[in-house]
């Protein structure tokens, strides 16, 4: 982790970004948004050349199905957590499928 700050210090639960003190940057600017503009609001901090997870380029080689579950789950053990609504996080199943087909490359 690159970031310095009494927000980052320590290590966090993955599902802890989506907390009031988390949301503001993590989240907030995502709100009512889709695709690349979801993508870059909420994902590209971690999911960029340089950053702890895979950037677009690499994640677009994963079959559909299985970044979908990604998206919707997260990972285990990682800071990547489940962002679907029914999983505690801020995406509806419209906003995931906006960032499958951005990451894809269908739209
Ligand atoms: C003031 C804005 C701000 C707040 C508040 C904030 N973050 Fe962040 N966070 C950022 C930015 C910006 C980055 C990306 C930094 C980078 O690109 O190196 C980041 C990165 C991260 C990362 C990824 C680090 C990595 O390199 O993989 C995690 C995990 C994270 N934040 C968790 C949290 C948690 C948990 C909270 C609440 C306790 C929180 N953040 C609050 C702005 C914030
Ligand atoms: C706080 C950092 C962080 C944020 C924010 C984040 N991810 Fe992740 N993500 C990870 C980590 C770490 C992994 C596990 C390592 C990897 O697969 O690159 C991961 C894994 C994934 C996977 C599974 C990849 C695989 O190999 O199966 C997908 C898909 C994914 N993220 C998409 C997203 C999307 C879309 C967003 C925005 C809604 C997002 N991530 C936000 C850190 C993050």
């Amino acid at each position: 982790m690159n970031v310095k700050d009494a927000f980052h210090a320590k290590k966090h639960d993955a599902k802890e970004i989506f907390r009031k003190q988390c949301s503001s940057c993590h989240i907030d600017a995502g709100k009512g948004r889709k695709g690349i503009e979801l993508f870059n609001a909420d994902c590209i901090m971690c999911h960029n050349y340089g950053k702890t997870a895979s950037p677009v380029s690499v994640m677009r080689d994963i079959p559909e199905d299985k970044l979908k579950r990604g998206i919707e789950e997260g990972v285990k053990g990682s800071s990547m957590p489940g962002w679907a609504d029914t999983k505690g996080g801020p995406l509806t199943k419209e906003e995931t499928d906006s960032l499958v087909e951005f990451i894809k490359g269908l739209k």
